[in-house]
Parts: C-alpha cells; sequence; structure tokens
C-alpha cells in the first residue's frame, strides 16, 4: 500500500510547524527564561538551536523521508542492526511519555478555556488573587484529572481523522491566528507603567546567571520545542515524498517557531516585573501573568478566550504529534487498525499521565530527588531521553549512514537558493557531522559531572 503522504506541497510545513508551537513556545520557553537566566539563557538557547537544534531537526526528518517509515523501522533501515532498532524504540517510548505529561499541562490550558469562557479570569484586581486562582485549580484532583482527560478525548478524536484531515487542517488556522494574538500582547505589555525593567531582564544579558544547568536546559529545550527526539520528526517526514525538498520544508518551521517562543518572552516578561511577580515563578508563570493582563484590559474577556483557545489548538497540533510515532509503529509493524492504535496509545497515555495531573494535590512530601512525580518525570524525559534520541539520530545519519550519502539527500529535489549556497553546504556538514554531537556529549557530561 503507498504510504499516506502530505495533502499540499505545503502539508509538512504546517504540520510540522503546528507540532513545534505549543506549550514549548508559550508556556515552557518564558519560565525557564525567567528560572535559568533570563536574555543570558536566550543567547545559549539560540547556540544551541543554531549549532545542534536545526542540524537534528534537519537529520531527523531526512531520516525519515529516506526511510519512509515508522522510527524504529526507518533507524533499523539505515543502521541495519538490532542496536539502531533498539534507539528507534527508544525516541518512540519517549514520545509516548512525553505525551502522558504534556496532555497534563494542556489540560490545564483547556481549564482555563472554560474558565475563560465564563469570565473567571479577566477580572483579576491582584498578582495574589491570579496567583491563588491557578493554586486552586491545579491543586483540585478531579479538576486536573478531568480536563487531562477531556484534552486526551479531543486528540482521539483528531487522532482517528488520520494524518491529512487531522493534523494539516489545525495548524494551517492556528499559527498564523497564534502569531497575530502574541503580537497585540506585546503591544499590551510593552506599554505597561514600569514594564522597562521586563524589557531589560529579558533583553540584557547577564553573564553571571550562567550555570551549567543553563546549558543542559537549554539543550533540552532547543529538542523540546522542534519535538525532535522522540520521533515525531522522523515519522512526520517520513509523510514527505522522496523529491520533496528538506531545506525548503525545515528551515521555515525552525524560523517559526523561534519567533513565536521569543514574542511569548516578550509579551510576558514585561507584564511580569510591572506588576510585581518574581520571573522564576516556574512552571506557573503563564496562568500567573496573562489573566492579570486581560483583566486590565477592555477587550480583556474576549481576548482571554481568544488566546486559551489559540494555545489549546496549539497544544492539540503537538500532542498528536507526540502520539503519532508509536501510531505509526503499531500500524506498519503490528499491522494493528488506525483506530485500534489511536485508541490504546491515548489510554496508555492518560494513564501515565494520572500521577503527574495528581502531582500539585497529593501531599508536597511525597518527592523523589527533591521534585514531585511531575517535575521528575519531566526532567527524566527532557533533559535526558530528548537529547539523547537526537543525538543517536544525528550519529546515525551523519557516521552510521555517511555524512556523503545525508548530504546528497538532503540536495534532492528542486534547486533552489539554500541548497546551492556554499555557507549552507559548510554549515550543514560541520554542525551535523562534528558540531551537534560532540556539543551534546559536552553538555551532557559536564553537567552531570558538576551536580
Ligand atoms: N514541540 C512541542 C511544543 O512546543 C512539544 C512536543 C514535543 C510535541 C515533542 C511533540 C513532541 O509544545
Amino acid at each position: 500500500m503507498a504510504r499516506v503522504t502530505w495533502k499540499s506541497k505545503i502539508g509538512f510545513i504546517f504540520a510540522a510547524a503546528g507540532s513545534a508551537v505549543g506549550l514549548a513556545n508559550i508556556w515552557r520557553f518564558p519560565y525557564i527564561v525567567g528560572k535559568y537566566g533570563g536574555a543570558a539563557f536566550i543567547c545559549v538557547y539560540l547556540a544551541c538551536l543554531l549549532l545542534i537544534g536545526l542540524p537534528v531537526f534537519i537529520s531527523e526528518v531526512l531520516i525519515g523521508r529516506t526511510a519512509q517509515k515508522n522510527p524504529r523501522s526507518a533507524f533499523k533501515e539505515l543502521g541495519k542492526n538490532k542496536f539502531w532498532a533498539g534507539s528507534g524504540t527508544f525516541t518512540i517510548i519517549t514520545g509516548f511519555l512525553i505525551s502522558s505529561f504534556y496532555s497534563v499541562v494542556a489540560g490545564w490550558v483547556l481549564g482555563y478555556l472554560v474558565s475563560a469562557i465564563f469570565g473567571q479570569i479577566s477580572h483579576f484586581t491582584s498578582a495574589d488573587q491570579a496567583q491563588n486562582f491557578f493554586i486552586n485549580l491545579v491543586s483540585n484532583p478531579v479538576w486536573a484529572v478531568g480536563f487531562h482527560l477531556f484534552f486526551m478525548c479531543l486528540c482521539f478524536f483528531l487522532l482517528v481523522a488520520g494524518v491529512r484531515k487531522g493534523l494539516e487542517r489545525g495548524s494551517e488556522i492556528m499559527v498564523p491566528f497564534l502569531l497575530f494574538i502574541l503580537i497585540a500582547l506585546v503591544i499590551c505589555g510593552v506599554t505597561m507603567p514600569g514594564s522597562h525593567v521586563g524589557l531589560s531582564f529579558y533583553l540584557k544579558p547577564d553573564w553571571s546567571l550562567i550555570t551549567p544547568t543553563t546549558f543542559l536546559f537549554a539543550l533540552g529545550h532547543a529538542f523540546f520545542t522542534l519535538s525532535l527526539g522522540q520521533g515525531t520528526m522522523v515519522t512526520y517526514g517520513s509523510y514527505l515524498g522522496k523529491k520533496d525538498s528538506i531545506l525548503n520544508n525545515c528551515l521555515p518551521v525552525a524560523f517559526i517557531d523561534t519567533l513565536i517562543a521569543l514574542l511569548a518572552g516578550l509579551a510576558i516578561f514585561p507584564i511580569v516585573f510591572a506588576v510585581g511577580l518574581k520571573p522564576d515563578a516556574g512552571e506557573p508563570l503563564v496562568f500567573y501573568t496573562l489573566p492579570l493582563v486581560f483583566s486590565q484590559l477592555k477587550g480583556g474577556y474576549i481576548l482571554a478566550l481568544l488566546f486559551f483557545l489559540l494555545l489549546t489548538l496549539a497544544a492539540l497540533t503537538s500532542q498528536i504529534s507526540a502520539m503519532e510515532p508509536l501510531i505509526a509503529y503499531l500500524i506498519d509493524e503490528k499491522k494493528w487498525k488506525r483506530s485500534t492504535s489511536v485508541i490504546t496509545v491515548a489510554m496508555g497515555a492518560f494513564l501515565f499521565g494520572v500521577p503527574a495531573a495528581f502531582s500539585n494535590s497529593i501531599d508536597p512530601r511525597f518527592t523523589l530527588f527533591g521534585m514531585n512525580f511531575f517535575d521528575l518525570i519531566s526532567y527524566v524525559v527532557l533533559e535526558i531521553m530528548v537529547p539523547l534520541g537526537g543525538f543517536l539520530a544525528i550519529i546515525l545519519l551523519a557516521w552510521k549512514w555517511g555524512m556523503k550519502k545525508a548530504y546528497k539527500a538532503i540536495k534532492a529535489g528542486p534547486s533552489n537558493f539554500w541548497v546551492d549556497n556554499a555557507f549552507m553546504k559548510g554549515y550543514l556538514w560541520v554542525t551535523i557531522k562534528y558540531v551537534a554531537p560532540i556539543l551534546i556529549g559536552i553538555i551532557f557530561l559536564q553537567s552531570f559531572i558538576r551536580r
């Protein structure tokens, strides 16, 4: 049977952008910038994107497009032995784990969307009120698990619709609208009295804030935001035709993803400082800050509604992309029906996510290595498994399959500005073959040795 492919020429771009743009950009990026060094973190992060994230992204899409298979079979085809097949399976498991706790945060967003409908998040008069509102909600286990389940059901329906209809359509609407609303929020934030302190935190690097952890988190986030290291981009690449240009498809996605994250930070930090919140508030940062702005604006009700609707859509297109590798594997290898695969993966991810959803409601003394379950699983997955998956993909492509073949495959398809550019060629060779694998290794080692 011929493999399903993207419906239109830009189908991959929209679906991959839909996967990349999500909670990592709008929820996670601002909070880790606030926690791990402000503008200095951003500089390290952008360097990680350029030297590691983009080369790994291109490598993963190329592996998928070359093999036209799910991650396990694709790794096996290029690597030709059990180790590489096992590495492919490892990335599929990582994707599944991501989808389990990602849905918990997406559930919070969905819950906020419902609160927005009832006008509950556009009338706060102080930062304390906004904080207490969030804390009360997430510490209620019925609320947290209920919305986690609700969100998973939405994903289920989108996923049974399949690659063409489900994945492409959602992103086509979501990405442009999200850009538009973020720009509106940036304008609101920047024009608030006292916003300049936030702007300088966000834009003026203070290098003394950098620690070994900064590098690990910047690396993990660069991978997470581009949906790398866990099979998604290999799977999406496998729906590309052999003659579709890799660079024309990958570069716009990386650009849009970075732009949206930077705009989210630019919207949030001026507000954080203007209303006297702490930038290192962690996971709840977005939920504390934006409702305060919505409360101060005339059209706040509508803006809140629109914002959480778009964020829910962004989370949906990312979540389904985290579930797709395992679904593709069950269909390709185990010959399951699509609907059976989808329901199994959705139920599994829901059940795995339940302890994470409970993390904020059970006794805070139940911790492991000083972290609650949610923090622990996201640390292990995002800071260890994801970079390791990306590392394996790039080693497979550049060292096992061979850089010559890889570069030839990158060039396949219509000639264009990027492919014929000598600088681009040098950049790809050097980063894919040497810089990215070496830097991933160094960052890993230094962060564990100096712990
Ligand atoms: N890139 C997504 C985001 O920015 C998260 C994600 C990671 C989705 C991995 C799928 C796989 O939110």
